[in-house]
C-alpha cells in the first residue's frame, strides 16, 4: 500500500506537469535568441528590477559561472539555462515537463549557444549514480516550493550527493516568514487567484493550483538545509520591490523597482525578513 506521502507527491507531480506543459507550449526557443544575442544587457536590467533574477544571480553568481559543471532542477521556460551557458557554464537541465526538451532541442540548433544545453527530463531522483560529485552547482529557480515536504528531503539529500566537495546548491524561492501577512495577501484578489474570502472559489482555485500546501519559511529551509548540507545562507529579498505590483506597469513602475531594491539594503534585518517576498537559499557542501 502506497503512503499518504507518495501519495499526496504523486498528486503534486502530476499537477505541476499538466500546468507546465499547456504553459510551456507555446514558449518558442528561436523566440529567446534575440534575448540571448544580448544577455548581458539583458541581465543587467533584470536583476536589477525583477526578484527573481535579482535573487537568483545575488552575490555576483554570473562571474561564478565559466567552466562550472551546473544542473538546473525545474529548468522550465530554460531561459536561464540558456543564460548560464552563455555565462561560460556546461548547463544540464531537468524538468518533468516535455516542452524544455523541444525548447532546448531548438535553442541547441540555433548555433547561438557556446555549448550545447542535455536535457534529462523526468524524475530526477532516478539520475545516473555515475553522475554522483560532478556537479559545481546544482540551481533551482522558483523550484523547491513545488515538491512536497517528502520529495524535497529525498531532492536535498540527491542534490548533496551530486555536488562535487565544496560545491553549492543555490535555490530561489518565495518566503512566507509572516503568517499573517500571507492570510492578508490571499484576500486580496490577483489576476487568476480569487480572493480566499471568495469561499467556493478559492477552493476551486487552490484544488488546480500546483504548489502543496507546505512551510516556505526561511526557517523552514534553514532547518531542512542543515540535515543534508555543511553551511546554509538565505538572503531575503523583495520587502519593497513587491509594492510595485500597486502601480501601473511602465516606466514609473521600472524606477519604483530599481529604488526599491537599493532601500532595502538599508532595512534592519528582522522587517526585511518579515516583508520579503523571495529568498536565495545557498547550501555549501563540506570541502
Ligand atoms: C515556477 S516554474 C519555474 C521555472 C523556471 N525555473 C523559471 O524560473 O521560470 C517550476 C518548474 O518546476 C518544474 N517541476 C515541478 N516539479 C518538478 C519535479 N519534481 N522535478 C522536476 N521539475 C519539476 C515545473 O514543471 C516547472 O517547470
Amino acid at each position: 500500500m502506497r503512503s499518504e506521502d507518495s501519495t499526496n507527491s504523486e498528486k503534486t507531480l502530476e499537477k505541476n506537469k499538466l500546468q507546465y506543459d499547456a504553459l510551456y507550449s507555446s514558449t518558442s526557443g528561436a523566440k529567446m535568441i534575440k534575448v540571448l544575442q544580448r544577455f548581458e544587457a539583458f541581465l543587467d536590467d533584470t536583476t536589477q528590477t525583477d526578484t527573481s533574477w535579482k535573487g537568483f544571480y545575488l552575490n555576483d553568481f554570473r562571474k561564478q559561472l565559466k567552466g562550472k559543471r551546473v544542473l538546473e532542477m525545474g529548468c522550465g521556460d530554460c531561459l536561464n539555462a540558456a543564460i548560464m551557458t552563455m555565462l561560460g557554464a556546461e548547463v544540464v537541465a531537468n524538468d518533468i515537463s516535455d516542452e524544455p526538451g523541444r525548447i532546448i532541442a531548438e535553442l541547441n540548433a540555433s548555433g547561438v549557444l557556446p555549448k550545447p544545453i542535455t536535457y534529462v527530463f523526468g524524475d530526477f531522483l532516478q539520475y545516473d549514480t555515475k553522475e554522483e560529485a560532478s556537479f559545481d552547482f546544482v540551481v533551482g529557480k522558483a523550484f523547491l516550493h513545488h515538491l512536497t515536504l517528502d520529495l524535497e528531503r529525498q531532492f536535498l539529500e540527491k542534490t548533496a550527493r551530486l555536488l562535487k566537495p565544496g560545491g553549492q546548491a543555490r535555490f530561489f524561492e518565495p518566503a512566507i516568514n509572516s503568517l499573517w501577512l500571507d492570510k492578508l495577501r490571499f484576500m486580496i484578489p490577483v489576476s487568476g487567484r480569487p480572493s480566499s474570502l471568495q469561499r467556493k472559489a478559492f477552493k476551486a482555485w487552490e484544488e488546480a493550483d500546483p504548489h502543496p500546501d507546505r512551510p516556505n519559511s526561511s526557517e523552514h529551509y534553514q532547518q531542512v538545509g542543515l540535515q543534508y548540507f555543511s553551511k546554509v545562507d538565505i538572503y531575503c529579498i523583495g520587502a519593497i520591490q513587491k509594492f510595485h505590483r500597486l502601480l501601473p506597469s511602465g516606466s514609473f513602475d521600472r524606477k519604483f523597482r530599481r529604488l526599491a531594491f537599493r532601500l532595502e539594503r538599508y532595512l534592519p534585518k528582522y522587517i526585511n525578513d518579515t516583508f520579503a517576498r523571495s529568498q536565495l537559499i545557498v547550501l555549501s557542501k563540506a570541502s
